[in-house]
């Protein structure tokens, strides 16, 4: 984690409604420089809603974001882009496009007539590739990928746009377990602030901090053993849990029961 702790993103009473429907309501929120965040609540519970509000996907219906202190509505798509690389839960399908071609989407917001593709473009791409362990795939095309190939081809994208911040919806739903351990390792270590939508509660451990959404609102958010106790965890998603000691290293994980 950096040693900053300015705000790079802060969510002052956020709210989102789509056809009189409160999806998302009053959520205030700081993002520090460097952390890694982990967005954490049941299905439906707003996360992916929240993730499209942070990068401007979506526009609030009341409350604001602010990107560095300056209001994100102030900023021009392209200027989003160079600072935040958002990897959707259900990403576009790029049908006729090799993984090379999705990875190099990621320079679009740093490319203009008077900055054309260079040599460092190329490096940027080659480094995101390797990165996700898809070096030796870069010339399949992107319908014959698997659905966890398309989801590192999307996380390199992202990583070759070269943003402060990284969104990531789910990242490590369709991996297998090496990859899922390698991505979120690889996220985790990156020099960015990453906000990060999980599931597994103990992935979410790993993270610096935990914010936990239910029904469309902030219920917690600090750091993740203080966040994650048994009653909240009852209460939000219906499960009994406890901590149980690696006796390898001392690690303290959750194991779940069924409530009731
Ligand atoms: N475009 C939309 N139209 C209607 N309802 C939506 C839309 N987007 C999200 N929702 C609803 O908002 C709630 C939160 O959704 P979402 O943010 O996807 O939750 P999560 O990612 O936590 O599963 C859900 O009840 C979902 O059905
Ligand atoms: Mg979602």
């Amino acid at each position: 984690m950096s040693i900053q702790h300015a705000p790079v993103l802060t969510c002052t009473q956020l709210s989102w409604r789509h056809q009189g429907a409160t999806i998302l309501e009053g959520v205030d929120l700081q993002v520090r420089a460097g952390e890694s965040l982990a967005l954490v609540g049941p299905n439906g519970s707003g996360k992916s809603t929240l993730i499209k509000l942070l990068c401007g996907v979506l526009a609030a219906s009341a409350g604001e974001v602010r990107l560095f202190g300056q209001p994100l509505s102030d900023y021009l798509r392209r200027d989003i882009a160079q600072r935040i690389a958002v990897v959707e839960q259900h990403s576009e399908t790029l049908d006729a496009i090799s993984v090379r071609d999705a990875v190099e989407l990621g320079r679009t917001p740093w490319l203009s007539a008077l900055a054309p593709w260079s040599a460092e473009d190329d490096r940027q791409v080659e480094q995101a590739l390797q990165a996700v362990d898809l070096t030796h795939l870069s010339k399949r095309r992107w319908h014959s990928l698997s659905g966890g190939e398309r989801q590192r081809a999307q996380i390199g994208r992202a990583m070759a746009q070269q943003p402060q911040i990284l969104l990531l919806d789910e990242p490590t739903n369709h991996l297998d377990i090496q990859h899922q351990l390698s991505i979120l390792g690889l996220v985790q270590r990156l020099p960015v602030t990453t906000v990060i939508a999980l599931h597994d509660l103990n992935q979410a451990l790993t993270c610096d901090r935990v914010a936990v959404l239910d029904k469309g609102r902030l219920i917690a958010l600090g750091a993740p053993e203080e966040v994650l106790v048994p009653e909240l965890l009852l209460q939000t998603f219906g499960v009994h849990a406890h901590y149980l000691v690696d006796p390898e290293d001392g690690t303290r994980l959750l194991r779940f029961r069924p409530a009731g």
